[in-house]
């Protein structure tokens, strides 16, 4: 869809909602080419008052409607809660707001569907879901030297290791998935990293970890997902793990293979010769990238790399694993675009 927004440089007024992560949002917006955040929504009051001497110029708010009733507002950046994600979405395309959206995008199918129609409708509003792996520097450097075409076998592994962060509001959240708040980040760096999409997954689950814990949902998945040429993607999602955060990633080749591992990372050659990969990783500093290219695209109205039927893709491949996790079988994922 072309998209026709007509938003000059330094013309960019932003509000955020949400400022947990969503301060990185804020930094990644605030000042980058004349952009401003103008409205800051938390509802945490201990954190509104430490934001308050932070940030004495910008209004601060609890309620969210003072953002979608300012008309001087272009865009929106959700950093809450997984469950308010839909509402506020929906609010804000209404609104005519452009939209920054943490993953997950939505909880459910149903949403999905609703979100995609409504935005198809807007040709002057863009979204970008946050899906930071796709601006580290190691990642996109094994984008640029691996041969997609030639890749059979795809491993990606996502040590999350802050179990804490389980029993913070995701353990009160009614729909939370493992799928769309943990392995959505490692199906969407296969997914761009094959520049393809899945055609049908297997996914099982435990919660052994986290069993005498008020987390109740899955801790752990492992998900099979095929692709048109026959290539297999395995992922995990391993929340409760004793690990440092990490992204485990393996790409075989039939001449090439490229690891990311927590001892190194490295690319093989059939000559059995190995080379040390050393671009940066996590690479923490360029993570707003992503968020400032999407900024550079509004204000130059230009095509998002990350497309949002890449982004629909990417929710129906986690709603389909989420089914097959439920059914105990492989399953066809469907599509909302041929
Ligand atoms: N892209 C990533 O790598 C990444 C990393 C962490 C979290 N996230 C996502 O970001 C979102 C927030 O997670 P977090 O880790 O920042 O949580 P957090 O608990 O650290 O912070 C969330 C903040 O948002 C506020 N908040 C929540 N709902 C709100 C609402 N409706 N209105 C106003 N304020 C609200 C809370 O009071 C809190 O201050 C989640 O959807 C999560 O999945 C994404």
């Amino acid at each position: 869809m072309k998209k026709i927004n007509k938003i000059p440089k330094n013309k960019i007024k932003a509000a955020i909602i949400g400022m947990g992560i969503g301060q990185k949002h804020f930094e990644a917006i605030n000042n980058y080419k004349g952009s401003k955040v103008l409205l800051i929504c938390e509802k945490d009051k201990k954190k509104i008052l430490k934001l308050k001497k932070k940030y004495p110029k910008i209004n601060i708010t609890e309620n969210e409607y003072e953002i979608y009733k300012n008309k001087e507002i272009n865009l929106v950046s959700i950093a809450s809660y997984d469950e308010d994600h839909y509402s506020q979405i929906i609010k804000s395309i209404k609104h005519n707001k452009n939209l920054i959206i943490e993953k997950p995008m939505c909880l459910k199918l149903g949403q999905l569907k609703k979100i995609n129609k409504l935005l198809s409708q807007k040709k002057n509003l863009y979204l970008l879901s946050n899906l930071v792996l796709r601006v580290n520097s190691r990642f996109l450097y094994f984008k640029k030297i691996i041969n997609r075409n030639k890749v059979y076998y795809l491993e990606a592994d996502y040590d999350w290791g802050r179990v804490h962060k389980l029993y913070e509001w995701r353990a009160n959240q009614k729909n939370y998935s493992i799928t769309l708040g943990a392995a959505i980040h490692m199906i969407d760096l296969a997914m761009w990293l094959l520049n393809d999409r899945p055609t049908s997954v297997i996914a099982f689950g435990n919660n052994n970890a986290t069993i005498r814990t008020k987390f109740k949902k899955l801790s752990f998945a492992v998900y099979i997902f095929k692709f048109p040429n026959n290539t297999i993607l395995k992922v995990t999602a391993n929340s409760a793990s004793v690990h440092d955060h990490f992204h485990h990633l393996k790409i075989y080749e039939n001449k090439n293979s490229y690891v990311n591992s927590y001892l190194g990372s490295y690319s093989f050659n059939s000559q059995k010769k190995y080379f040390k990969i050393k671009q940066n990783y996590p690479d923490k500093k360029n993570r707003k990238n992503l968020i400032r290219n999407f900024l550079d695209n509004i204000i130059q109205n230009k095509k998002q790399e990350f497309s949002f039927k890449n982004q629909i893709d990417l929710m129906s491949a986690c709603f389909f694993a989420d089914r097959s996790m439920n059914s105990g079988r492989e399953i066809k994922i469907k599509y909302l675009y041929k």
